[in-house]
């Protein structure tokens, strides 16, 4: 108990209660946790969740501002309707930062969702089921886990998905297998959600220690993804984004016939654009620049018909710069 802390008011800034929000991070977890799945294990979805809700109850502090997280809780209740555990985590806020910081909560955050959380609960008792896209949710929270930890990765994750589903469309993939390709840029890089920020963010060559770290990256997110029923399917994505056509990549060093294709997929829209993208240690390369690289590395680090199709999903609309060359592979 830390009776020095002043309770959240609306409209006030509370730096002191915000840090420890962060600072008992722990300790909510368990018990927030706790409180949404009384009758079973966490799932992962709900393990996600609880993160984002500690970020955003301390930037509701930091901000004297409920908002933003009324807003966001108001969205996942009701996508989630038939989740009592997604429900009661949200009600347990302002009880489990009372109990655990003696700081008064958030009562008129909790005040709101309880009305909320009753409304969603009767509407999906009287439907049945709900229609909820159970992966995208999930794919999301993924997502604002890497952002926690690195926004601009997570900028980065979204554009490739969009790559890849261009690059899909263009090489003619079915509807599905193009939403897969997607879906699986989108996370490629989850594992970055536990690369310390020092490395990611480093304004200077790695250390080749600092590599092999950087590196891990597609060890940590397949283990994030492997063992969760929805998420398995995108375990060779998250594993394999960096292997090379030519069988010298990592981790594995993979013969390209054992890479599929939406793996080259993403590996090709990563690369290019890693490149055109920025970065604290380079400015970003030309959209030309980035697809000579591509065109010479085509065959030995991707897949020739992948870097074709990117070509022609980024030359509709693009016309080369004269100055641009080739740089060092
Ligand atoms: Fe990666």
């Amino acid at each position: 108990m830390q009776a020095s802390v002043s309770p959240f008011v609306d409209g006030r800034r509370n730096p002191v209660l915000a840090g420890l929000i962060l600072a008992s991070r722990q300790t909510l977890r368990e018990r927030f946790l706790a409180g949404a799945t009384s009758a079973g294990a966490p799932t992962l979805l709900l393990d996600v969740l609880t993160d984002s809700l500690i970020d955003r109850c301390a930037q509701a502090a930091a901000d004297g501002d409920l908002a933003a997280l009324a807003e966001w809780a108001e969205e996942t209740c009701a996508t989630r309707a038939d989740a009592p555990a997604v429900h009661q985590l949200f009600l347990s806020v302002d009880a489990t930062l009372t109990q655990t910081l003696g700081a008064g909560g958030l009562k008129p955050f909790a005040g709101r969702l309880t009305s909320l959380v009753e409304r969603l609960r009767a509407r999906s008792a009287a439907a049945g089921t709900d229609t909820v896209d159970e992966l995208d949710l999930l794919l999301a929270d993924l997502v604002a886990r890497v952002e926690h930890n690195d926004p601009m990765t997570a900028e980065h994750c979204r554009a490739v998905s969009a790559w890849c589903a261009r690059i899909a469309h263009r090489l003619s993939l079915t509807r599905s297998e193009a939403s897969f390709a997607a879906r699986g840029g989108l996370i490629h890089d989850v594992g970055k959600s536990v690369t310390p920020p020092e490395i990611l963010q480093a304004a200077r060559p790695l250390t080749e220690s600092e590599w092999i770290v950087m590196r891990d990256h597609v060890v940590s997110g397949h283990d994030i993804v492997r063992d969760n029923q929805h998420l398995r399917e995108f375990a060779p994505i998250v594993r394999s984004h960096h292997e090379r056509f030519d069988g010298r990549g990592y981790p594995d060093g993979l013969e390209r016939a054992r890479v599929p294709i939406a793996v080259r997929i993403v590996t090709v829209a990563d690369a290019f654009n890693a490149m055109i993208g920025r970065r604290p240690y380079r400015t970003p390369l030309s959209p030309d620049r980035a697809m000579t690289e591509l065109r010479r590395c085509a065959g030995t680090q991707f897949d020739p018909n992948v870097v074709a199709a990117l070509i022609d999903v980024v030359g509709a609309n693009h016309k080369p710069a004269l100055t641009d060359g080739a740089v060092a592979c």
